[in-house]
């Protein structure tokens, strides 16, 4: 293993394709529209993009409802604009990496169409997990597993059967215990390897296989192994059988040259649990959650950075860092309410909203302080110019599944998901050529365009900018962590840079260097304010 491999150390940039840019003007981002826009992320100097799902599909979950894994949707472009989207992103020397969604089909997947017309015991069947139901007639789902979107994790069909899924009705869990179903994926696969891509992001990589018999479980259905229900382990999640279908896939991408990765989503605590997930045979990465939902106090960003890394010591492999993505509320949100708040079933009208100048300010620290971390750091499209969440989406708009699953009590991601602003005072802030977004975006957002903060001194692009290019100039990423106590200071030294992130209520002197960057404007005595992270050359 070379220390060379580039996701070792990469900042990796997720694209939200429905999001991004529309070049068609239909109000929906599409593969056209991210090639066009390529340059800012040359611009930022991130090393790679990952593409969240643009594989034909109903669209019941924004593109996790995949119904083919080998094509674009029309929505999003053809195969033909992927190809160019490869192309244009070797050019400017970027990585690709793109999602695999491996736990569920759509339900307009042709194995599911075909296992509804095969009916019970048939083959076609076999591919998902039907049941019969219990009571008298079958009347009662097969178990009470509950749906990560709310309401029950089983759909009867008409003739009787109960069909098993972990997300939305529109999202039939897969037979892992099936070779057929194995195979499949490996030939998508190299499918995407052939075309080019650099590695795969691996939607919900700890839910493929079930415990067989799939036994009773009772409690709420979240996809995360909180700390402190570490001994039970629920029967959907988390099973040893799911590390030998990445340790086939390892052996697949290994048989490519070039570097291709592979990063999986697995809600999975502790940190020991999550590293079996990047064993040397295994994935590269896992994305680290446990990071991103840290309250914002010095202790627990400090507890968390420790114990992440020494999590995944034993099985050398790298951390990685994330504050935002599609499925939670905006960091410069998040951190705009007080330490622990809870905003995990998402923000609306009437609910409290976040200190927009707060969390900003925190969210700029938080950026700071997560890409001097060594491993590789994700970024979620618009958090590069300190874009909220959209709080007060009318209830009316909302696409979330969870939001209709949950019988409107949760309120779901779609506050994350709103269309990025490139350019102030046009319409769609240059979104879309004609005006057109399929969420609505606010009307303050002026402030939040590329274009308006590109070049200016202080502002949240030109921060981001700086602290990717000192990162690597400095080899954060590549880095050991040497710590330093202070009260209410999250306090180190990796390689030549000091790092320090003020969390208290009163201003702290920096040691003596230079001071490299800084999250927000230093104290006029020179110290370091409330919420600031700074770089100081060690
Ligand atoms: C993952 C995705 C999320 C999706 C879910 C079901 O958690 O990130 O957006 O809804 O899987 O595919």
């Amino acid at each position: 293993m070379s220390q060379l491999e580039w996701w070792r150390d990469a900042v990796i940039y997720q694209v939200y394709p429905r999001s991004f840019a529309d070049a068609d003007g239909n109000g929906l981002g599409d593969l056209r529209g991210i090639t066009s826009r390529l340059d800012h992320l040359v611009e930022l100097g991130v090393d790679a993009l990952w593409l969240s799902p643009f594989y034909p599909s109903p669209q019941h979950d924004a593109g996790y409802d995949v119904a083919d894994y080998r094509d674009v949707d029309p929505r999003f472009g053809t195969l033909a604009d992927f190809d160019d989207l490869v192309a244009a992103a070797k050019d400017r020397d970027l990585r690709v990496v793109v999602d695999l969604v491996p736990n569920h089909t759509s339900w307009d997947h042709e194995w599911f169409q075909e296992a509804l017309a095969a009916g019970p015991g048939s083959a076609a069947r076999e591919r998902y997990h039907f049941r019969k139901g219990l009571g008298v007639d079958g009347e009662l789902p097969p178990n009470s597993w509950q749906s990560v979107f709310g309401g029950p994790a089983w759909t009867r069909v008409p003739d009787g059967e109960w069909y098993l899924h972990l997300f939305d009705t529109s999202q039939p869990d897969l037979n892992w215990d099936l070779p057929e179903v194995r195979k499949m994926f490996e030939d998508v696969l190299r499918f995407w390897l052939d075309r080019g891509v650099d590695g795969f992001r691996v939607d919900v990589a700890h839910g493929l296989v079930k415990e067989s018999g799939l036994p009773e479980w009772t409690e709420a259905q979240v996809p995360i192994t909180s700390p402190g229900a570490e001994h039970r382990i629920p029967p959907m999640w988390d099973q040893d059988g799911v590390h030998d279908v990445y340790r086939q896939w390892r052996q697949v991408l290994d048989s490519y040259d070039g570097d291709r990765m592979m990063v999986g989503e697995a809600w999975v605590a502790p940190a020991e649990r999550l590293a079996r997930y990047v064993r040397p045979d295994e994935m590269h990465q896992a994305f680290n959650f446990n990071y991103l939902m840290a309250p914002w106090t010095a202790q627990d960003q400090r507890i968390a950075i420790e114990t992440s890394l020494a999590g995944v010591e034993p099985v050398g492999a790298i951390c990685t860092w994330v504050l935002s993505n599609h499925d939670v509320v905006r960091h410069a949100s998040r951190l705009g309410f007080p330490p622990g708040y809870s905003t995990q079933g998402g923000i609306g009208i009437g609910d409290p909203p976040p200190d927009e100048a707060l969390g900003l300010r925190r969210a700029r620290a938080a950026t700071m302080l997560m890409l001097s971390l060594p491993g590789s750091a994700y970024l979620y499209q618009g958090e590069e110019v300190g874009l909220p969440e959209h709080t007060t989406l009318p209830d009316e708009v909302r696409q979330d599944p969870t939001w209709f699953r949950s019988k409107h009590e949760v309120r779901g991601r779609d506050g994350c998901r709103v269309p990025i602003p490139w350019e102030p005072g046009v319409a769609a802030y240059g979104f879309s050529p004609n005006g057109q977004s399929w969420l609505p975006q606010p009307g303050d957002w002026d402030r939040f365009a590329a274009d308006r903060q590109r070049g200016v001194p202080g502002s949240t692009l030109t921060l981001y900018i700086e602290a990717i290019r000192l990162r690597r100039k400095h080899g954060l990423g590549g880095g050991t962590l040497t710590w330093f106590d202070g009260d209410d200071l999250v306090d180190f030294r990796n390689g030549g840079v000091r790092v320090i992130t003020n969390f208290g209520a009163v201003p702290v002197p920096l040691p003596p260097g230079e001071v490299l960057l800084v999250s927000g404007d230093l104290a006029a005595d020179g110290s370091l304010p409330p919420d600031t992270t700074a770089w100081v050359r060690a």
